[in-house]
């Protein structure tokens, strides 16, 4: 039933999750805020300023736009830092293997990735060549759980919403592709993805014929 197949990258590809949190945490304990995994469970799948946004919030002072962008970049090259040494063995169990099968079943296969650092982490991971359509995050004006970036992607492969499912480990992600119209597939805990169709541990548990 399903034409194309959307993925998100961190934390369902691979495992780059960790090191956003590390460079959130490092950044958050230097302002003061004190930042844990449950804090950051609400920043998975929020795009970099937002992410910033939220974590400022907890501060006991307020921050200039020039502040911002600076702990923003101080942020970004710490995870820049954390992903330079990236390899294919870094891809997460069982990823290869649902792309392929995407691939054998003949879906057209798109990334959906809020991450500005999208492109160079798919090329450490040597799979770029592995999509149909990567989203630029640099276009996208509203990000998760905004149902934008998904939406782009199914018109830039040309098919509809309803003919696509998307892959994501971040309730904001989950929200995202449900709100374009399109069946959800949860990576990670069923009872923080409560709102995905399905939801399987990881992908060595991705079955294409139970997805409908
Ligand atoms: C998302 C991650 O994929 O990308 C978020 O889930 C991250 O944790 C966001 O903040 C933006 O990433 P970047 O690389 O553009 O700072
Ligand atoms: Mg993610
Ligand atoms: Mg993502």
């Amino acid at each position: 039933r399903f034409a194309a197949v959307i993925f998100d990258l961190d934390g369902v590809i691979t495992d780059t999750a960790r090191y956003h949190y590390l460079a959130w945490k490092r950044l958050a304990e230097s302002q003061g805020v004190h930042f844990d995994e449950a804090f950051n469970e609400h920043l998975k799948g929020i795009d970099r300023m937002g992410s910033l946004e939220l974590i400022l919030a907890s501060a006991t002072r307020r921050y200039s736009d020039a502040e911002k962008l600076a702990l923003a970049t101080e942020k970004n090259e710490h995870y820049k830092e954390l992903i330079a040494t990236m390899t294919p063995s870094d891809l997460l169990p069982g990823a290869v293997a649902a792309l392929d099968d995407c691939r054998a079943a003949g879906l057209k296969i798109g990334l959906a990735s809020v991450s500005r650092n999208a492109f160079t982490v798919l090329d450490r991971l040597g799979i770029t060549g592995k999509f149909d359509y990567v989203v630029d995050a640099g276009t996208i004006a509203k990000g998760k759980p905004d149902p934008e970036i998904f939406l782009k992607a199914a018109r830039e492969l040309r098919v509809t919403p309803d003919a696509c499912f998307g892959v994501e480990d971040a309730v904001a992600g989950v929200s995202s592709i449900k709100a374009a119209g399109m069946y959800a597939v949860g990576v990670g805990d069923p009872q923080v993805l409560a709102a995905a169709d399905i939801v399987i541990p990881d992908l060595t548990q991705f079955r294409l014929e139970q997805y409908k």
